[in-house]
């Protein structure tokens, strides 16, 4: 149980990973005491979700604030008012669903960010409209799917480094939109180890997930392979959490140990609309 307890209560999902938070209200608590807490408690659980909340725009930027830098994504059609939000939404500019998921990209597993020279650590999703069915997003606990890999493997990737590229996995993942030429330019690929560890809770990690296409030095099909493994062994259900989204809930989780992705729904029939911050990290990894 987190630190977090004299301000909040932080229930385990009871799953490979995840807690319920109880006890927040954003209109009333705010500041650094609340953000230290809440920042134990990702660091522990990975993912806190927090249920019937009300949480406006300005106190998402708020929070997000405490943790760093919000990222301003360099997928610019996603911005919302503030440009460290990205609104996924599948509603059209008169309101109305308009038929495919907003952002196919997000239906890949990843890492927010990954493909980022200074990436994603966390990110929260708040829901406004939630489809009756599906849409739900599923996480995946990278410490869990690294500590599970057997010794000979865990040393054959200690030190290896895998190039994440946006561009290249938003083109695998079938999105009818591409990124623009400038969209490309501000983000070229980067390398980032294949293994890290959590600075505030010394925890190995795989950091990986579908923006990462190949391993450095290694021939690129060899290469490829490996990453296809180590997605889909990190995948594997023992390791996910599926959220089943409620209106009103904020998702919160860590970047640095964890990989998602978002699921199917009606498109045309549903509406689906949640706001997102991601927080940098302080630095490159
Ligand atoms: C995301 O990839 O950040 C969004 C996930 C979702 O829409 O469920």
């Amino acid at each position: 149980m987190s630190g977090g307890r004299a301000l909040f209560d932080v229930e385990p999902l009871g799953g490979p990973l995840g807690a319920v938070v109880g006890g927040v209200n954003f209109n009333r608590q705010s500041g650094p005491a609340l953000f230290a807490a809440i920042q134990e408690a990702v660091t522990e659980h990975q993912i806190l979700v927090f249920r019937d909340i009300d949480f406006t725009e300005s106190q998402q930027v708020d929070l997000s604030s405490y943790f760093g830098e919000i990222q301003v994504h360099v997928l610019n059609q996603y911005h919302g008012t503030h440009p460290g939000i990205f609104m996924i939404s599948n509603l059209g500019e008169d309101g109305v669903p308009i038929g495919e998921h907003p952002d196919p990209g997000a239906m890949i597993w990843h890492t927010d960010g990954s493909w980022a020279r200074i990436p994603g650590y966390v990110t929260m999703l708040y829901a406004l409209e939630i489809p009756e069915r599906g849409g739900d997003t599923d996480f995946a606990n990278m410490h869990a799917a690294y500590e599970a890999l057997d010794s000979a493997t865990k040393r054959e990737i200690e030190t290896m480094r895998v190039m994440h590229d946006l561009n290249d996995s938003r083109r695998r993942s079938g999105a009818r939109v591409q990124m623009s030429k400038k969209q490309r330019e501000a983000a070229p690929p980067v390398e980032k180890p294949l293994v890290r560890v959590h600075p505030l809770s010394g925890r190995k990690s795989l950091y990986l997930g579908e923006h990462g296409c190949y391993v450095v030095g290694m021939p690129e099909a060899e290469g490829r392979d490996l990453v296809n493994n180590l997605n889909a062994h990190a995948s594997e259900a023992r390791f996910v959490y599926t959220h089943q989204w409620r209106k009103r809930d904020l998702v919160m989780w860590d970047n640095r140990s964890t990989m998602h992705r978002a699921t199917l729904f009606d498109t045309a029939r549903d509406r689906r609309v949640l706001r997102r911050t991601t927080v940098q990290e302080d630095g490159p990894i």
